[in-house]
């Protein structure tokens, strides 16, 4: 069975209005679209918006009786918030199963590597999955994992080589240059949900992951001085670097206090984790393959396109 009409939640957002594009762009199908933005905002899409419906809501305030009746005749709810927003989505799961909508994707798109501190084991979490609509087979869960989006073109920081203009690039590294880590091209990844929302059988109740490449600091290093013929610079920064400034943000190095739209010990973890070798899903656990028709852009692909 494929759905039909799709609630988007942040659809204005960085990843929210890369999965609109999806959407739009479907040749498989089309969708009838209901865009969730904020107050007092007009929907970024260049073409085809009339396509798609939107409603204005503020989700740190919305009620679940105005939510549910907005949901009503929806088929999936995805949700690509961020921030404060991500709080609501308890609320935006309780409505749509209020108006029998029939899929959930919940925006937890990354890895679920939790901050261990020396000596401390891991685990995971993901509430949305456990819901009672869930839970009795009304409601079903897509729950899409990835690597760290590499092609974030606000993240100076974060994604050094998508910054133009600039005669060198520096990449802060937390312990080794030469650990591989996954990696997710933000189309690549809107090109996977909307796949599976086509075939929603193989998504059904499933977590799934989609790397487009898996790559170490030191090899995106060499194939960014290949293909910008600019040099890069590598600030190795320690574990115990990493530690002290999870525990105290304000610790952070001035030129990386507020350079991400994440805050900076999130950044830190996250590098850290990289760093650390953890930051990649071992076999068995990414699910490109479902999917064939989703290429991967890997970091190669990327730079030959960007310094044609
Ligand atoms: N794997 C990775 O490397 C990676 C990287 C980045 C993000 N992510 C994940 O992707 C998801 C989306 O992130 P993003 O970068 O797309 O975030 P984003 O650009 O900040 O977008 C979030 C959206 O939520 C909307 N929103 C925020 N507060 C709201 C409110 N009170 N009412 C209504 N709408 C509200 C925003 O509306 P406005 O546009 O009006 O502000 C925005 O459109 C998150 O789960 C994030 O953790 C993963």
């Amino acid at each position: 069975m494929a759905f039909k009409t799709i609630a988007l939640f942040g659809a204005n957002g960085q990843i929210g209005n890369c999965i609109l594009r999806a959407l739009l762009g479907c040749k498989r199908q089309s969708f009838n679209i209901i865009a969730f933005i904020s107050p007092n905002k007009k929907l970024q899409v260049a073409e085809q918006a009339q396509h798609v419906e939107t409603y204005n809501f503020d989700l740190t305030t919305a009620r679940r009786e105005d939510l549910a009746a907005a949901l009503k005749e929806v088929d999936v709810v995805v949700s690509a918030l961020n921030g404060k927003a991500l709080k609501a989505q308890g609320l935006i799961q309780d409505a749509a199963a209020d108006a029998g909508v029939k899929r959930f994707y919940p925006s937890e798109y990354g890895m679920h590597n939790i901050y261990r501190k020396p000596g401390e084991s891991e685990g995971v979490c993901s509430s949305f999955l456990r819901h009672p609509a869930v839970n009795s087979g009304k409601m079903t869960y897509t729950l899409i994992g990835c690597g760290d989006f590499y092609n974030q073109d606000r993240e100076k920081v974060w994604c050094p080589w998508t910054q133009k203009d600039v005669d060198s690039y520096t990449f802060h590294i937390i312990g080794d240059a030469d650990a591989k880590a996954d990696y997710t091209h933000l189309d690549d990844f809107a090109a996977y949900l909307v796949a599976s929302l086509c075939e929603s059988e193989k998504s059904e109740n499933a977590m799934l992951n989609f790397p487009s490449d898996h790559i170490s600091h030191n090899e995106i290093a060499a194939l960014l001085q290949r293909y910008s013929g600019r040099p890069v610079k590598k600030d190795i920064i320690s574990h115990e670097e990493m530690h002290r400034v999870v525990a105290d943000p304000s610790q952070a190095p001035r030129e990386l206090q507020g350079a991400s739209s994440f805050p900076v010990d999130f950044w830190f973890l996250v590098k850290g984790i990289q760093g650390e070798g953890r930051f990649w899903r071992p076999k068995g656990q990414t699910h490109n393959h479902l999917f064939p028709e989703v290429q991967r852009t890997t970091f190669e692909q990327y730079f030959q396109q960007r310094f044609a």
